[in-house]
Order: C-alpha cells, then sequence, then structure tokens
C-alpha cells in the first residue's frame, strides 16, 4: 500500500519567518581567520575577505548572521575590535590568539556584502552591562554621545542599526567564562537589556535560554526562570542543539530532530503558561518566540585537539548528516508558529557547510540542504497530514555529554510543506536506508496544475562525503513531472531529500 500525504492550504500552522535560515560567525578556528577573511588567499578581496567563501555562503540565502560568538563572547571586549589599535588578547574559549583584526566595523561590511541582517551577541560571561550599553550606542546611535562618534572616528559616518541582540551565550553552560545560575544570569540580563533598550529602543532582545541538555542540567528549571524573570524585555528564547551519531546507528541518528520538536513544544507551554499568568509591562502585545539559536551535527571534533586551537570544530559531514539537517529544517518549519528564528553553527570550515584550504573550498554535504530549504521553503507551513510506516528506536545517547533519548513512531518520511502565491511546496526526507516509498501525494483543497519541479538530496550512501574536487552528494534538479488533479504518486527514493514545488 502507498503511504499517503494529505496537503490542504486551509489548515495552516503559521508564517515562516526567513530569520529560520539564519546562520553563525564566531572567533573559533577557521571560522573567522581563514574563513570568512583571509588577505593571504589568492581569492581574496581588497578587503581581505574570501570572494569564494563569500559566493557559496550567498547560495544559502542567509537571512541573519550571528556574530562574535559563541563562547568566545563570553571573555570578549568589543572595544578590542575597533579602531587603529588592536591589541592580541590571549582567546581562551577555544584557546588561541585572537589578533582582533577582524571586528564591529569589519563584520558589518561582511553581512552587508551578503546581504544579511545582523545579529550580535554581548558578553555577559566577564563583560558588564555598560560595556553592553556602550557597544550598542557605538552601532546604533547617529551622533552626538562619545561612542557614536567615536564609531564616527573610526570611518563608519552612519549607525549599522543593528536590530537583533543577546544577552550573553550559554549562559546556562558550566564551560562558559562567567557562567552564572538562572537567577544571577536574570538579573544580569535584565539590566542589561533594560540599558540596551534605553539606547535603542527597536532592538529586539533573545535571552539564553537552555544550550544544556546533559543529565544533570534541569534545561527546564533553567528556561522556567528565565522566562519568569525576563518576560518584559525579551523577544526570544534562545535554545542550542547538538545531535551526534557516535554509535554509528543510523536509524538512531536520523530520529534526532524530533527532539527539536519535543524541547520546543515544552518550551512553547512555558511561555503561554508564564504569559497566561502575568501581563507584560512593556510588551503587553509582543508574543516572546523561540530561537533555536544555534543547531547542527557536531560529534566528531568535538574532544581534545579537535576542540582548540586554529583547527578547532573541523567537521567533515556525510549525506546522513545531510538528512538529519533536513529533518531539523522541517522541525522549524512544523513549529513556525512559534520558531522565529533558527542559525546553522558555523558558516565555514568551523562545524560549517563551507570548507576552506587557502586556495581552494568545496560545500560540504548539508550545504546542499539548507540551500535549498532557504531558496524554496517561505510562505505559510501546512498542516500534513502523513501515513507512512514507522519505527521505534532503543534509547540512545544524542551528542557527548547530552542526555539520552528513545524515540518511539519515527515516520519512515518526515515532511514538511510551504504554501505562497498559489504553490505548494513540499520537503520529504525519506529515512529508510534501502528503500523507496512509493507516496501519493493528495490535493485536500484545489488541485495540481502544471508540472512538479523536483529537486534532491541523494549521494551513493549515507557515508558519502563531500571533498576538495570531490562531490559526492548535492542537489540534482531532476526532471520536471505533468501533474493534474487531486492526487500524485511518487517514489521517494532511499536516503534522501526530496522538495517538491
Ligand atoms: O558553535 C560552537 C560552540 O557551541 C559555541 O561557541 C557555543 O555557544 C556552543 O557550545
Amino acid at each position: 500500500e502507498n503511504a499517503r500525504i494529505k496537503i490542504d492550504v486551509e489548515r495552516t500552522i503559521g508564517e515562516v519567518n526567513k530569520n529560520i535560515y539564519g546562520n553563525f560567525v564566531e572567533h573559533l578556528g577557521r571560522c573567522v581567520y581563514g574563513g570568512i577573511y583571509d588577505p593571504d588567499s589568492p581569492h581574496a578581496d581588497e578587503n581581505g575577505f574570501r570572494k569564494d567563501v563569500l559566493e557559496a555562503a550567498k547560495g544559502l540565502n542567509i537571512s541573519l548572521l550571528r556574530y562574535p560568538g559563541g563562547n568566545f563572547v563570553s571573555n570578549y571586549n568589543w572595544k578590542d575590535g575597533v579602531g587603529p589599535d588592536r591589541p592580541k588578547r590571549l582567546e581562551l574559549a577555544w584557546q588561541r590568539l585572537e589578533t582582533n583584526e577582524v571586528g564591529t566595523n569589519e563584520f558589518m561590511t561582511y553581512a552587508k556584502m551578503l546581504g544579511t541582517e545582523p545579529y550580535f551577541a554581548v558578553n555577559l560571561g566577564t563583560g558588564t552591562i555598560k560595556e553592553a550599553q556602550q557597544w550598542v550606542e557605538y552601532t546604533n546611535v547617529k551622533e552626538g554621545p562619545y561612542y557614536a562618534e567615536l564609531r564616527k572616528k573610526h570611518g563608519y559616518p552612519e549607525p549599522h542599526n543593528i536590530k537583533y541582540w543577546s544577552l550573553g551565550n550559554e549562559m546556562d553552560g558550566y564551560w562558559q567564562m562567567g557562567h552564572l545560575n538562572a537567577i544571577d544570569y536574570s538579573k544580569k540580563a535584565r539590566e542589561a537589556g533594560k540599558l540596551m533598550r534605553l539606547t535603542s529602543p527597536d532592538i529586539k532582545l533573545i535571552a539564553a535560554g537552555s544550550s544544556n541538555y546533559r543529565p544533570d542540567a534541569n534545561p527546564d528549571e533553567w528556561n522556567r526562570t528565565i522566562l519568569e524573570e525576563l518576560k518584559d524585555y525579551i523577544d526570544y528564547i534562545a535554545l542550542h542543539i547538538y545531535v551526534g551519531n557516535p554509535d554509528d546507528n543510523y536509524y538512531n541518528f536520523m530520529s534526532t530532530p524530533l527532539v527539536i520538536e519535543e524541547r520546543t513544544k515544552i518550551v512553547k507551554g512555558m511561555i503561554n503558561e508564564v504569559m497566561q499568568r502575568t501581563l507584560r509591562r512593556d510588551h503587553t502585545e509582543d508574543p516572546i518566540y523561540i530561537a533555536w539559536d544555534e543547531y547542527n551535527v557536531w560529534y566528531r571534533a568535538r574532544s581534545g585537539a579537535n576542540m582548540v586551537g586554529d583547527r578547532a570544530l573541523e567537521e567533515h559531514y556525510n549525506l546522513e548528516d545531510a538528512l538529519v539537517i533536513s529533518g531539523m529544517l522541517n522541525a522549524f518549519i512544523r513549529n513556525a508558529d512559534v520558531v522565529k528564528m533558527a542559525n546553522m553553527a558555523q558558516l565555514v570550515n568551523v562545524i560549517g557547510p563551507i570548507f576552506t584550504s587557502k586556495d581552494d573550498m568545496f560545500k560540504q554535504t548539508i550545504y546542499y540542504p539548507l540551500a535549498l530549504f532557504a531558496n524554496n521553503m517561505h510562505g505559510t507551513s501546512l498542516d500534513l497530514f502523513v501515513d507512512c510506516e514507522t519505527y521505534d528506536t532503543e534509547e540512545f545517547f544524542l551528542g557527548l555529554g547530552e542526555t539520552t533519548t528513545k524515540q518511539t513512531d519515527v515516520p519512515y518520511l518526515d515532511v514538511s510543506a510551504t504554501y505562497k502565491d498559489d504553490e505548494v511546496t513540499i520537503a520529504v526526507v525519506n529515512r529508510h536506508k534501502d528503500k523507496a516509498i512509493t507516496t501519493d501525494l493528495i490535493a485536500q483543497t484545489g488541485e495540481f496544475t502544471g508540472s512538479l519541479e523536483i529537486f534532491e538530496v541523494n549521494g551513493p550512501d549515507i557515508k558519502a562525503k563531500n571533498d576538495f574536487g570531490e562531490t559526492n552528494v548535492a542537489t540534482k534538479k531532476l526532471e520536471s513531472v505533468k501533474a493534474k488533479g487531486k492526487s500524485v504518486t511518487y517514489a521517494f527514493p532511499p536516503h534522501s531529500l526530496t522538495i517538491i514545488k
């Protein structure tokens, strides 16, 4: 019997916010130096930025770019990265020398070239609320006060108008420099946010929710506390997730995007609860949204020498990783009513979709699903009916140091859909390793007309990787298929992502 996907354009979930196609640049390993910026590369432009990397990044249609960290930010003094004197600092989070050649203004030049919205994180570890306020003054105030005038003196007469600001990074994590407990973090974030908003009233503030679902972390208590304490100030709560396949169990790994969905639903419930009990003072009408502020597959380069220095976190991705990323993007779309931001961590070299050497680069497997989604999945998210075979997993570890999970009724077909300008676009991951799944796509409202445009990400086997000069996993545009009437039948190939417009 065929699987079935029923599509009803009147059953909607919410608007897909383009900021779910965000990305992240941290001063870590070769993400900035040797990644987006490398004056010694033959591909560098007159400012030292890599043209080939920029071109590849443009293909990801990046809506939002988070900067400058990450764990890095929790001991970062933004003043080291502006003006003519750039002190070299010992960078403690990732154990390297930070030259500060790239800072606020250089990053803004890059964001402009990329055509993306900047999203800055302030240091709430070793930094003060005053330094956070001064940074906003430097970037967002047109003229008058000291730091606005300093920016002008540095050659930037117009303010950068940075709208998105996160209040610290992973402050729940014991590894975070200046780690705080939930109440102390809330107090510091509230006061920092207050000063930042007094300086630039239209900014959006993102609070550091739970990054840390380790067995002893108590993430729900952390999230509940900061929602209670910060509800009058924040626009988003940030969650982070990294998953892996350390036991080399394909089906367990394929189920990990469902964890995003579980956590999203729990935090959504908490937001509703907090909002229902007490009204917000300042933003009474505005909802609080969830930002999946960092997400990716990360488990190989996650210990010892792989965790520090100039070559830290250089993960080499394969096809199964690309399918997990597809599942994560599906999960964001299926929760489009509350997930209004998501940032792949990170853009280049460091757990990134783009990988460089001094004179070459290649696109990793995870590049392709992100590019396909970011360029095609927009509009209203649809609540689909999906009927297909399912499987159960045993209990397994999500990734290094993380909590365990067990998933039941994991559908072999993982699906999301968007609707825009009379056109439905559907994203389908076939998680089955060996079997094509023949599926009836059934229109509950309207009819199929014209021809279906079909894109597929696949490869010779689930462990297939790309490398310099070698592309084994990529997007293929297939021959379009004529469609007419209420239903179309399509066979989704094993271990694949298919996007049909
Ligand atoms: O993205 C790599 C690191 O993962 C980030 O610096 C940190 O926020 C998280 O732990």
